[in-house]
């Protein structure tokens, strides 16, 4: 029996397979490309450690195979795709959509059964090619459709772009980290005056967040609810008239994976819901657009020189510099930090449940047309705030004053 308190942070954080994190991470459906991204040639995917390749066969259905070919290791990101899988562009070994060989044309037996290309179930849904990676390829648990993905609206699939600073050269859960801290909106990115009052508790699929604020009339509050889903989705809406770089004004529900690459890099899958078509579907073409346009002093020597102002490269800036994997024996959290620390606990005690054999908390059991995250903003008469929030009041009666 291993306990959450017996792993080390390198067991918690390491990816690779074999590892305790590794193990916990593979038991999660994972977003793998843009359902874009996957037309008539082979796509390679970098996840968890592991390098692979998927593509759709002539009749439409999707595989994800082990990138390098049995045979002498050549990559089948080139290979050719056919009726019933790819073949190898080198010597033109044939896998079918589940590894097995169809045919080696050198070879005087054309196929064989005691070599087997290693291959993961995929599935479709809201944008995106999701995998799992996890040892029960047969049945693997349900896809979780989350809100999101299946709801109305007007849906956008983006992929983290390191020129736009969504793509982290750094450990996995730094980057689930930041998107978990509501008090860097305030310090790092000014989107928010002063640090707002937030409770950080337990639910059903991660660390649910409520930040309060007073609300636009005497004696309201307002609750913003979003959720860090284990173990990496931040899960978030903006309101129809937030203050917004892009001028939209419609309002946005968001969903953004960070997806572990290697131990030391990760990136985002991003997926924006608007209630009406955007008049600029980049989200974050207004951002790299103004990194362009910054300059550099001659004497600048840092990393990423001058990064105020542009949210996503102040995020990867942050992260980054905490190291590539951050020594989390070194810091010193507090309670601005109590979201990142609860996110923390449940993350290990998953990671220690997966190793003892369990099912870890997020992993469905069964199948669910819709889970509702229950994402979005309300305001409250005071007096009628839910119970579980009124221990905040002080807190936002304390901002209201400053
Ligand atoms: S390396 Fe793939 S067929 Fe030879
Ligand atoms: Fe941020």
């Amino acid at each position: 029996m291993i306990k959450a308190s017996d792993l080390s942070w390198d067991d918690v954080v390491r990816v690779g397979p074999g590892t305790p994190g590794g193990k916990y991470l593979r038991s999660f459906w994972w977003p793998v490309a843009l359902s874009e991204e996957v037309k008539d040639i082979p796509a390679p995917v970098n996840i968890l450690g592991e390098e692979l390749v998927l593509f759709r066969d002539l009749s439409g259905r999707l595989a994800l195979l082990d990138r390098h070919c049995a045979h002498r290791r050549a990559s089948l990101e080139y290979g050719r795709i056919e009726e019933q899988g790819i073949r190898c562009a080198y010597h033109g070994w044939y896998y079918d959509r589940q590894g097995a060989i169809l045919d080696r044309p050198a070879e005087p037996i054309k196929t064989t059964s005691s070599i087997r290309q290693n291959w993961y179930p995929v599935r479709e849904l809201g944008g995106f090619i999701f995998a799992h990676l996890g040892p029960d390829k047969e049945s693997p648990p349900p896809l979780p459709r989350y809100d999101v993905l299946v709801g109305d609206g007007y849906r956008v699939a983006e992929r983290g772009d390191a020129e736009a600073g969504k793509a982290y050269n750094c450990n996995w859960l730094q980057g689930v980290e930041n998107t978990t801290d509501t008090t860097h909106l305030a310090f790092l990115h000014g989107i928010v005056d002063g640090c707002p009052a937030f409770k950080a508790v337990e639910g059903d699929y991660g660390v649910k967040i409520f930040i309060l604020a007073p609300g636009s009339r005497p004696n309201t509050v307002r609750v913003r609810r979003r959720c860090t889903v284990l173990p990496t989705i931040n899960r978030k809406s903006r309101e129809p008239k937030g203050k917004d770089p892009d001028g939209l004004r419609a309002a946005v529900q968001q969903a953004i994976w960070i997806v572990p690459i290697d131990d030391t890099c990760c990136e985002e899958m991003r997926l924006t819901v608007y209630s009406e078509p955007p008049k600029d579907k980049r989200y974050h073409g207004v951002y790299r657009d103004r990194a362009k346009q910054k300059e550099r002093k001659p004497y600048d020597r840092r990393l990423y020189g001058d990064i105020t102002g542009i949210v996503p490269l102040e995020d990867k800036a942050m992260v980054e510099s905490q190291g590539a994997i951050v020594d989390r024996t070194l810091e010193h959290p507090g309670y601005g930090d109590r979201a990142i620390l609860l996110l923390r606990k449940m993350i290990r005690e998953g990671v220690a449940d997966v190793a003892n054999g369990h099912r870890p908390k997020g992993v469905l059991q069964e199948e669910s047309p819709t889970i509702d995250l229950d994402i979005g903003f309300d305001e409250y008469e005071i007096d009628k705030l839910p119970a579980e929030m009124r221990d905040l009041l002080a807190d936002v009666q304390r901002q209201s004053s400053n």
